[in-house]
């Protein structure tokens, strides 16, 4: 493997074969190893919370697989944990957490968050001095959107009707939680880039509930303001947005937020894909079921992306998270079609 960090330069628009490859959750459930070490750990906040372990949890797909990324080992919702919302995470159950009315908003101080997340900087400072230097490290938050909507209903839902409608009964909160969101999540990346990220991804996973208007000012708006202030600090942070099910939404949100890559889910058409990565760096977008399904289903996925996407700046990925039943042997044939690929 060449010592260039192949991750970064597709972040500055160069395009490179094979493309850089690395996946959304590569740390989780799937792998035994980190079972192993999520049973010694207790709580699933403190295996965020213990540099040590979130470390080697964040090592392990790297050890495995080569990695041209490795992404800190957290959780989205440790900035409303900060906020003291009572974050829980139980088996079977997912995020819980006391649900926030109009009331609870105008509380909210964030005053003590990066103290709160100190443990999660060490972790970030650890790993730079750890990983190889050809391997790109990635801090990352949630988009305001998408940890608002779990804030408001107090849980995951299928269609976050909760904040949706909390949106349009109480828009003067629902702006005020967004923006102490944005303000929060971009002081919290520039630690994380202040303590050794090499870049860093916004993840907005609910995206894809909005329509049109709510999305330029929920989605675009506040993830608009955490990069320009990220970029105001630190011009030459790289950062990806990923807004899952924006749909055609995402030729504005190229054009709006202002982030070096854009992510694509598995439902993004190819050809749109192409048009997107004319303007810019893109990441995806194989469905992770066939990641799960293996065999034929998953090779034909990665040539299709790479005979579409490979000839412009890519980052290989999944289009969301690798699922806990997927088969660690057929990650390990993704990564070797990729790898072995020629043009
Ligand atoms: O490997 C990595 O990608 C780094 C770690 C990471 C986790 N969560 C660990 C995790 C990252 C980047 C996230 C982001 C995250 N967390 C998102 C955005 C991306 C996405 O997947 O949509 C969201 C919406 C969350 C909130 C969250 N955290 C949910 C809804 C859940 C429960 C669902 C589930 O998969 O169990 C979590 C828990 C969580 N975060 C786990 C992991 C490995 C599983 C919990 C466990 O190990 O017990």
């Amino acid at each position: 493997m060449s010592d260039e960090r192949k991750v970064m330069k597709v972040l500055g628009g160069e395009s490179v074969f094979p493309p850089p490859i690395w996946l959304m959750r590569q740390a989780g459930r799937y792998l035994p190893e980190y079972r192993e070490v999520r049973k010694k750990a207790g709580g699933f906040l403190d295996l965020c919370y213990t540099p040590k372990l979130a470390m080697e949890v964040t090592l392990q797909p790297i050890r495995r697989y080569g990695f041209d990324a490795a992404i800190l080992f957290s959780d989205i919702l440790v900035i409303p944990d900060a906020l003291k919302r009572d974050v829980r995470f139980e088996e079977g159950r997912g995020p819980l957490m006391a649900p926030i009315d109009a009331a609870g908003i105008a509380r909210l101080d964030g005053k003590n968050m990066l103290n709160h997340l100190e443990p999660v900087m060490e972790t970030v400072s650890l790993l730079r001095g750890t990983l190889p230097t050809e391997t790109t490290l990635l801090g990352f938050c949630g988009a305001p959107w998408t940890v608002a909507t779990y804030m408001i209903a107090g849980h995951g839902t299928p269609d976050q009707a909760p904040a949706r409608l909390f949106a349009y009964r109480e828009p003067e909160a629902f702006d005020a939680l967004l923006q102490l969101l944005a303000d929060l999540s971009a002081d919290y990346l520039c630690a994380q880039i202040e303590a050794g990220a090499d870049a860093v991804q916004i993840f907005d996973s609910w995206a894809g509930v909005l329509g049109e208007t709510e999305f330029e000012r929920y989605s675009i708006g506040p993830t608009r303001s955490i990069i320009e202030q990220v970029k105001k600090r630190h011009p030459k942070a790289r950062i990806i947005a990923f807004a899952k099910g924006a749909g055609t939404l995402l030729s504005t949100y190229r054009e709006k937020v202002g982030a070096d890559a854009i992510g694509l889910d598995w439902s993004v058409p190819l050809d749109f894909g192409r048009t997107l990565q004319q303007q810019g760096a893109v990441q995806g977008n194989l469905d992770p079921m066939r990641v799960v399904a293996g065999g034929k289903a998953l090779d034909e996925g990665v040539d299709a992306i790479l005979d579409k996407l490979g000839g412009g700046p890519l980052i290989f990925n999944l289009g969301h998270g690798i699922t806990p039943q997927a088969d660690p042997e057929h990650v390990t044939q993704l990564v070797n079609r990729v790898r072995t690929a020629s043009q």
